[in-house]
Formats: structure tokens, sequence, C-alpha cells
């Protein structure tokens, strides 16, 4: 089989992570301290994939060539095309019809995480060399996703977010396909939302009597476009971590798999694992508990927090309630005012959320 080649999709608007995604693209927020994005080059790197392009969007594509930049510290060669509109997962494959050529791919939404990577994937495409490989895991949401009808093991039907699902088979973000699929996308209509879509382009594949191979995933997957997702994945990947204690401890205890980032400082701290405290935080006089992921430089002090992601430069000083299942954005600040008049006072950016005792 011709050398694989690599896309990953990292354009789109990220309307459902607002307001973190107003100011930075979906796929940079974080996961155990890690943008999304880079599982899946990694994942693809691991898979022996080397040459791959990222679809950007014109609003956040600087921003997510400045993070991954030319791939050399996953191993790879990262080239960026720029997709003008999201016009949907199978405008975003004829965008990089140029890239790709007459070579297979695979395909990688950027806001995906797939336990496992996708190594056994690439072989089983190699070797049984169907047309197109699609991904499919039972959920318990399936009017989010993409949905497909299997009949004796064979695809037979698939629908992009069907109001009554026929099956509970979702469709997960990491497909593999041969140049087929670029007359596919051509000869589908933009759905109801307006976008080409991916799947009727691989129904299109199925109609035409094309071999379409059906894969079950085995391990978990996570689309993590909305935040209990996010706190979902993050909670996943936090289990994975192996104890590394680099930072400064001082008076402080540590339980469980824990990792502390060159340059972070904790004062009589208590942190339970498994959790992260990236890179230059300050933590005074605080609890971090399980499934937490601190950001770099963030400061948290007389508080508690758990099973939350706090994004760079953020602080939470002198709560009086554990602060747990949140998200909070770049430079956050969350404190107690003790001047009077005693009051909440707020600067919240739009579509924010705030839960308050
Ligand atoms: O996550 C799996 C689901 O992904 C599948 O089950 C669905 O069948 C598939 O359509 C897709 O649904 P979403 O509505 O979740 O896709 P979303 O708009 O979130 O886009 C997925 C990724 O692709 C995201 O990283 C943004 C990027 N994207 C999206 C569009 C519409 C692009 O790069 N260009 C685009 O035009």
């Amino acid at each position: 089989m011709d050398r694989l080649k690599g896309l990953i999709l990292s354009g789109g608007r990220g309307t459902r992570l607002r307001p973190i995604t107003h100011t930075s693209a979906k796929q940079l927020v974080p996961v155990a301290n890690r943008p999304v994005l880079f599982y899946g080059i990694q994942a693809m790197a691991e898979a022996g994939i080397d040459e791959i392009a990222i679809i950007i969007a014109p609003e956040t594509g600087a921003e997510i060539r400045a993070a991954a930049g030319d791939g050399s510290r996953f191993g790879v060669r990262l080239t960026y095309i720029t997709q003008d509109q999201p016009a949907g997962l199978a405008h975003a494959v004829l965008t990089a019809e140029p890239f790709l050529g007459a070579d297979p791919f695979v395909m990688y939404l950027g806001d995906n995480l797939l336990q496992g990577g996708i190594t056994d994937l690439v072989a089983a495409f190699a070797a049984n060399r169907p047309d197109a490989l699609i991904l499919l895991t039972p959920v318990s949401d399936p009017q989010h996703y993409g949905v497909a009808e299997l009949r004796d093991g064979s695809v037979v039907a698939l629908a992009e977010k069907p109001p009554q699902p026929a099956t509970d088979l979702a469709l997960v973000g990491v497909y593999m396909f041969t140049p087929v699929i670029h007359d596919a996308a051509r000869a589908i209509a933009p759905s109801a939302r307006g976008e080409l879509e991916i799947t009727d382009a691989i129904q299109h594949l199925v109609d035409r009597g094309l071999r379409v191979e059906p894969h079950i995933v085995q391990g978990w997957w996570k689309d993590t476009g909305r935040l209990d997702d996010m706190l979902e994945a993050n909670r996943l990947i936090l289990d994975t971590i192996a104890t590394k204690l680099d930072g400064e401890l001082v008076g402080s205890d540590v339980h469980g798999r824990v990792v502390i980032e060159p340059g972070a400082r904790l004062e009589r701290c208590t942190v339970r694992g498994p959790a992260i405290i990236g890179a230059g935080a300050r933590l005074t006089d605080c609890y971090v508990g399980p499934y937490t992921a601190v950001g770099e430089r963030c400061t948290i002090e007389r508080a508690e927090v758990e099973h939350s992601i706090l994004l760079a430069d953020s602080s939470v000083v002198g709560l009086e309630g554990r602060m747990e299942s949140s998200l909070l954005g770049r430079n956050v600040r969350i404190g107690r005012t003790d001047h009077q008049p005693r009051a909440y006072r707020f600067m919240v950016g739009d579509n924010s959320e705030i839960g308050i005792l």
C-alpha cells in the first residue's frame, strides 16, 4: 500500500466550549496540561505517519501553528492548510486535496481523543485494503454524532446527528480513506446545517457499492467539544500518568500519582492525585484533589480545587467552598474581596457560567 498521509482537522468554530473558544482554538484546550491536538499528532507519529497536514481556520490558525510548529518535536512534518470557512468535514477534505493527491490517508478530528492510538487500525487498513475504514463506538446520546447502521458486520446506512437514531453506534472522529473519498465529497450536497458532511460522503461510497469497513473501538473515546467531555477526557488521561515530582515541595504532602512540573512551588499544600501541576505554578495553603490539571504559572492560595482544569496564568484565592468540575480559561482570577461593601464582584466574558454557594 502507498504511504499513508495524515490529515488533522483543527478548523471550525468551537461554539460549544465558549467562552474559552472565543479567544482560542478548541483544539488547544489542554487535557492533562497538553493541547488536545497534540494527542492526535502523537497517535499518528506512533503509527508511522510522518507527513501530516493540519486544517486551520483563518481566526485561530496562527495560534495552532505557533503551538504545533513544524512537527519536529513529534518526529513528523506538519503542513498547514487554511480552510476559509467551516463548511464541513468533507469540505475540509476537498480543501486538502492538493496535499493528499492520490494517497490514502488517515483523517483525525483535532478535538478527539482515542485511547490506545491508531497503530492497529492503520495495520488493519493496510491488510484488508477497504475503500474506507470507519471507527464506531456505542454511546448513550447517539443523536449528537454521526450514527451507523450495520448488517452482518457491514455498513448499510449512515446519518449525521439523526433526531431518531437507528442504532447507538456513533462515528468516532478518526477515519481512513482511499482517494475515492474526493469524488464522494464532490458528489454530495450540503446538509441541513449547511455543511458538507463526511458522513454523507461515506454514505455515498456505500451507495456506490464500495467497501466501507467498520471497526468497533475497544478503549475509550472522547470528543472534547463540550465541558463535561473535556473534564472526562482530563480524568481519563490523568488516570494514565506516572508520578514525577520536579517542582519544589515545602511542607506539602503528595498522595497518589502526581506530576509536578519544573519550577512549580507548593507550600503547605496537599495534593491527592491523579493530578498535574504546571511549570511555574505557585500553590500555598491549599488542597488539590483528584483529576485536576493546574496550568503553567497558575496561583492557588487558601482554596480547595478538585476535578477541574485551570488554563495558564489563572488564580484561585481564598475560597470558602471547594471548587470542582470547573474549567477556567487563561488568566482568570477568582478571589475573595475583603474590603467593604462585602459583595460578589464579577467581570465575566460572554457565555460564561458561574455557580455560587
Ligand atoms: O466527534 C465525532 C463527530 O465529529 C462525528 O460523530 C460526526 O459524525 C462528525 O460530523 C463530527 O461531528 P461534530 O459536530 O462534533 O464536528 P465538529 O464541528 O466539532 O468538527 C470536528 C473537528 O473538525 C473540529 O476539530 C473542528 C474541525 N472542523 C470542523 C468543520 C465543520 C474543520 O476543521 N472544518 C470544518 O469545516
